[in-house]
């Protein structure tokens, strides 16, 4: 397993980082044994990176997590957790209010039977909570010594140089991870979140990797996904975001990258994202063992810049306006360099 900084901090976390979506998830997850025993190879793999959220099935990926770290050494470990999500009834139970962030900061330390997280990231922007409010909220929490760092996921590239710029001013802890959807059927962060991050000093933890194990070439095109798999159960979230000709043109290609390496599609797909030194970890989740396993391989091997070259240009990425603006009228403003 190889380790990479992640963003702008001293903190070492591993290539492959553990999703924890999967655990306690009745339709598509799994039971307390088996999360324990995915974490235990996890960590027996060489792994320390580990990501949940307070509402992953509604606290007890949390719970099942913190019983399957009890059995290990908490202080080698970098969990990471999240709050955003509505977590009960009342109007303050959800959204990034300093009175949320402090009351789920804490339910999430008392689930996961530990006192300190290393991450905890805002799960969403909240568009009615003043920033500033946010991020004080945040810090006090790394000065109360209950989080080590700060990261986001789902924001927007303005929103993440509007914190830093505001965390710089403020003195408040900066933001150093940015947690996005990237794979190779939606490369929509290449826009203007990747370079946010970069800018910013966020290392980009990449979720769905596999795109819901459509990358893994499970999936059949013709057929449409059985109606008890993951994409089928999920149909609502995952037809429009992945199922299209263009996914199954690319699905083709890892596959024939996998064959010529010997490797499995979902490995190519895996080291594919973390060929971009701008993408610190991808977040695997798995519900078997042996899907780990599989995924553990990324954690030190990689493909050559032209594989890596040649699965980018399979659906050619359109950047779009300013960037094709750009490429146009660079050489206007260039020439007289040496
Ligand atoms: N910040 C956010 O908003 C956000 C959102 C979503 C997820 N996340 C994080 O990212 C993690 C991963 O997300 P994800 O579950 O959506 O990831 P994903 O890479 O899109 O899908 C993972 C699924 O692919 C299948 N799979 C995995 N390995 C496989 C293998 N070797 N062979 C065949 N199938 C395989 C499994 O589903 P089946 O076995 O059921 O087919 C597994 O549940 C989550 O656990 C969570 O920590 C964050």
């Amino acid at each position: 397993m190889k380790y990479r900084y992640l963003g702008r901090s001293g903190l070492l976390v591993s290539r492959v980082c553990l999703g924890t979506m999967t655990f306690g998830m009745k339709d598509w997850g799994c039971d307390l044994a088996t999360s324990t025993a995915i974490t235990d190879r996890f960590i027996e793999g060489g792994g320390n990176f580990i990501d949940t959220a307070d509402m992953y099935s509604a606290g007890v990926s949390e719970e099942f997590l913190g019983k399957a770290i009890a059995r290990h050494r908490r202080d080698d470990l970098v969990i990471a957790s999240k709050c955003w999500f509505r977590m009960g009834p009342t109007p303050n139970n959800k959204g990034l209010s300093r009175k949320h962030i402090m009351e789920a900061a804490e339910a999430s330390l008392r689930r996961l039977g530990t006192d300190y997280l290393d991450l905890y990231q805002l799960h969403g922007p909240d568009p009615y909570t003043p920033l500033e409010e946010t991020l004080r909220a945040m810090d006090d929490l790394v000065r109360s010594g209950k989080v080590r760092y700060v990261g986001c996921s789902n924001f927007h590239g303005w929103q993440i140089v509007k914190a830093n710029a505001l965390a710089t001013a403020r003195g408040f802890s900066p933001l150093i991870s940015g947690q996005h959807l990237y794979n190779l059927l939606r490369r929509d962060i290449e826009r203007e979140i990747l370079p946010a991050c970069a800018d910013q000093g966020l290392g980009v933890l990449c979720w769905s990797p596999l795109a819901s194990g459509l990358l893994t070439g499970k999936y059949d095109a013709q057929g449409g996904p059985a109606k008890d798999s993951r994409v089928g159960l999920r149909a609502a979230i995952d037809m429009p975001r992945y199922w299209n000709d263009a996914s199954f043109r690319i699905i083709e290609c890892v596959q024939s990258i996998a064959a010529a390496t010997a490797k499995t599609p979902g490995q190519v797909a895996l080291s594919w994202l973390l060929h971009d030194r701008r993408v610190t970890s991808v977040i695997v989740g798995t519900r078997r063992v042996e899907q780990l396993s599989d995924a553990l391989v990324c954690g030190d091997w990689n493909l050559t810049d032209e594989q890596q070259r040649q699965l980018a240009d399979v659906v050619p990425f359109a950047p779009g306006y300013p960037h094709e603006w750009m490429q146009i009228t660079a050489a206007n403003t260039a020439g007289h360099e040496v």
